[in-house]
């Protein structure tokens, strides 16, 4: 009797020893303890008329922060945001999203919006992935480009925030389903050390910080069933966006012959400017109705950035019927024309 007692000990420490190093290696502790958090400062910053023009800049024009946070009249023609809502939140209107996801009101509203944050809440949450009330960020928002984020735009985009018209609106809370409740613990990464100006030699390096703080990969870059970008594709195309506007997959914007290897600066400002390649017209969920208010000067950096990537060959059409990709493992327009890259 003891040396059963004493053999089921051994096999149940085994066990727990066993699911120790499974657990280790694989999905890690964090969906136990918790997200990685610095403790809050009570850093606060200052308005100047250049961060709250540079602020509204980055928030309209560069970063999407609008696009996602407001509502949209999805039936009228390039979707635009609902008048006197700008930035007074939405429920993430994506389809297959894992529950359900509510881009906060980030009006100084004090009861619904981001009124009774401070500005070290508002710099965690936007570039280390922790809400103000300590929670994991779902990272459909883009806090880990936005990691990258100077202190000085960090500054700016914040100042701005605080003077958009504050807007009463009540959403409801996001609710994530389990599992990825728990596994998005493992994905916020402080910040410990000031993040100095970017590189600004090159255009190519311009573009790189812009193309970066504006998110351009999240959609370009198809994923893998646990939403991580799937390796060796960056830049590739095949995410599915699928909402009110339809269901479209993003454009491969390497420079590979199945990408866009025939734009020269005038095509990709057309693009980016007006919606439309030639005659084509591009769905109004590649937003566009930002970007087109960039300098000539920085959309001319990131097509300089683009025609550096690594050429991904990967073809997706639009305009052909959704078929089944081997390449990204989704159902995409010319999905079949693709082959596994030897
Ligand atoms: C692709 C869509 C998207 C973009 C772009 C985006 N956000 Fe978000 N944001 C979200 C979603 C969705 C959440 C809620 C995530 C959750 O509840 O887990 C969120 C959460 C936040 C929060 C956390 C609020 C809290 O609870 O503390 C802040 C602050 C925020 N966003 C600010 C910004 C700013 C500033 C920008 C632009 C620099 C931005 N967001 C761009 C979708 C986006
Ligand atoms: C919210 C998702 C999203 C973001 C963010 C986004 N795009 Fe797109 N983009 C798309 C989708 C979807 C398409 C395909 C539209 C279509 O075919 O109608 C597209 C198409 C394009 C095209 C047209 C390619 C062609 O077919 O000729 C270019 C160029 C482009 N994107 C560049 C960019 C750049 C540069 C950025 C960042 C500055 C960016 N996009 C950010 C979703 C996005």
């Amino acid at each position: 009797m003891r040396k059963a007692a004493k053999i089921a000990g051994f096999v149940f420490v085994g066990i727990v020893l066993l699911l120790a190093v499974a657990i280790t290696f694989t999905i890690g502790w964090r969906p136990f303890i918790g997200p990685r958090a610095r403790p809050l400062t009570n850093r606060s910053f200052a308005a100047t008329p250049e961060r709250l023009a540079r602020g509204r800049y980055l928030v309209e024009n560069v970063a999407g922060c609008m696009d996602c946070h407001s509502p949209h009249d999805w039936a009228a023609p390039d979707v635009p945001i609902s008048p006197g809502m700008e930035g007074a939140g939405e429920v993430f209107p994506l389809a297959n999203l894992p529950g359900k996801i509510v881009a906060p009101n980030l009006t100084p509203d004090r009861e619904t919006g981001a009124g009774s944050w401070s500005d070290d809440q508002l710099t965690r949450a936007i570039r280390e992935g922790i809400g103000h009330d300590g929670r994991a960020l779902f990272p459909i928002m883009p806090y880990l480009d936005y990691h990258s984020m100077s202190d000085e735009d960090l500054a700016s985009v914040i100042v701005f925030l605080r003077s958009l018209k504050p807007v009463h609106n009540p959403l409801p809370p996001t609710q994530i389903i389990f599992p990825v409740n728990y596994l998005i613990r493992d994905v916020p990464q402080p910040l410990a050390a000031p993040v100095p100006p970017p590189d600004a030699s090159t255009p190519v390096a311009r573009g790189a910080y812009l193309v970066t703080i504006a998110a351009c990969t999240d959609c370009h870059t198809p994923q893998d069933a646990h939403g991580m970008p799937l390796p060796g594709m960056e830049f590739a195309g095949g995410f599915i966006l699928e909402g009110p506007w339809g269901r479209v997959a993003s454009a491969n914007i390497t420079p590979a012959p199945s990408g866009i290897p025939y734009y020269d600066e005038a095509l990709f400002k057309q693009a980016m400017q007006t919606g439309y390649v030639k005659a084509r017209k591009l769905s109004p969920i590649m937003p566009w109705q930002d970007f087109r208010g960039m300098t000539d000067d920085d959309l001319a950096s990131i097509f300089a950035y683009l025609h550096t990537l690594k050429p991904v060959d990967h073809r997706v059409d639009n305009t052909e019927a959704p078929t089944y990709c081997p390449l990204c493992k989704s159902v995409h327009g010319a999905g079949n024309q693709n082959h596994p890259h030897q």
